[in-house]
């Protein structure tokens, strides 16, 4: 675990969680396509990576009566925003995306449906987070990632004004994130599709595992 990121996660959010939820509904976009498209099977376990005060998880939750939740998350602070926010079935846990080990942190190999909302962009070594997401979507599963793309149709300074604002929260969109995700799924033979959201504000990629 990367206890120094750990600590500035947490130092980050120690005094938001309380309007985190209300706040960022305005800006974190794609995240409620992304929980209407899970539509996990009965039984099936459905992980976020990264889930922050829980917020996804809840809501996937009360929409998928049958799933089984799981969730991890480096910030203690965050996790126990969840915790206050979810029922029995949802696992949560403390775990670095960059060097997580489903078997060890949930006793299980792999997840039917596994996502990361707006979580990448905050990962210093974003790369191993979304290799080890690609390792733990189970056979016939499916991966989902929303998150701020490149803003690629915007005007200059409006996408320099964003892009300053969300350094000031340690933010950093991943400007190959679409590559990199793309090559991931290629390599393991996964069906891989993308979309942009508002001109690139942010990016929605799913992935598709064989069976
Ligand atoms: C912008 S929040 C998104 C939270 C949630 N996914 C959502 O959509 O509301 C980013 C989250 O990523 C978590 N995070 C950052 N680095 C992480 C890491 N290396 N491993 C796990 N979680 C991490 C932060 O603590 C924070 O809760």
């Amino acid at each position: 675990m990367n206890t120094a990121h750990a600590g500035l996660m947490d130092g980050v959010y120690r005094w938001q969680t309380p309007i985190y939820d209300l706040t960022r509904k305005y800006y974190l976009l794609g995240r409620d396509r992304l929980i209407a498209e899970l539509d996990p099977s009965q039984d099936g376990g459905v992980l976020e990576i990264g889930c922050g005060t829980g917020r996804n998880l809840a809501v996937a939750a009360s929409r998928y009566k049958a799933a089984r939740f799981y969730g991890f998350d480096i910030s203690r602070v965050m996790l126990d925003a969840a915790e206050a926010k979810l029922d029995r079935r949802a696992a949560l846990a403390q775990a670095d995306a960059a060097t997580f080990d489903p078997q060890a942190v949930f006793g299980r190999k792999g997840f039917e449906r596994v996502f990361c909302a707006y979580t990448l962009s905050m990962i210093p070594d974003w790369r191993a987070a979304l290799t080890r997401a690609f390792d733990a979507v189970a056979p016939g599963g499916r991966i989902a990632v929303v998150d701020f793309g490149t803003q690629r149709r915007w005007p200059g300074p409006a996408k320099a004004a964003l892009r300053a604002w969300l350094a000031a929260f340690h933010v950093a969109p991943r400007d190959d994130l679409l590559d990199v995700f793309a090559s991931l799924a290629a390599e393991r033979g996964f069906h891989a599709r993308t979309r942009d959201i508002l001109g690139g504000y942010a990016i929605y990629a799913t992935a598709q595992a064989p069976v």
